[in-house]
């Protein structure tokens, strides 16, 4: 068994969770996909294969803006936003990335997992294995572009475009304007 991860040094945001258990639960999830991961240092996580950038600043950056912007929701507009369930599926969604990927020769690659089922399936799988409530799950398996649906909630759909607007600034553009018309 791997040391176990300094998840409040690596990630300080759990503490702004209300909900104590909810934050232990967030920290469970961690640590058993840490201990499944083939990681000796998380560190070397990358945000993907694509983005080489350290995916702890990207995750970070993710939960932050996204507190930032239901700042502004509430204080401009008066629209509440759940900010346990907002830090907690933000430091959740990419969890599993901790075993979607492996590293082979220093480069990293999906692992067998990666391969088998899509982005964020082991992160809400082991979320619902630990009690986190449904609501969150869902926000995890709906947070990525490849995912099926669009978050239904607003903290879904917060998260789903701050991770967007952070790779921005990590990688690049990754969106074209496309004409249509949709209802
Ligand atoms: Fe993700």
């Amino acid at each position: 068994m791997k040391p176990a991860l300094d998840f409040q040094a690596l990630f300080p945001e759990v503490k702004l969770i209300q909900d104590a258990s909810l934050a232990s639960r967030v920290e469970a999830v961690w640590q058993e996909l840490w201990q499944m991961s083939d990681w000796d240092s998380i560190d070397s996580l990358a945000v993907s294969p694509e983005i080489r950038y350290p995916h702890l600043p990207h995750n970070r950056a993710v939960v932050e803006m996204a507190l930032a912007v239901a700042a502004s929701f509430e204080r401009f507009h008066g629209v509440k936003v759940d900010r346990d369930a907002l830090v907690a599926a933000g430091l959740l969604q990419d969890a599993s990335k901790l075993v979607e990927y492996t590293i082979t020769e220093g480069e990293m690659t999906l692992s067998a997992l990666g391969r088998a089922y899509p982005h964020s399936f082991w992160a809400a799988h082991m979320a619902l294995k630990h009690g986190v409530p449904e609501a969150i799950c869902h926000i995890i398996l709906t947070h990525s572009p490849q995912a099926a649906t669009f978050p239904t909630s607003l903290e879904g759909k917060i998260l789903y475009y701050v991770d967007q607007l952070d790779v921005l600034a990590i990688h690049g553009d990754r969106w074209r304007k496309q004409l249509m018309i949709s209802k």
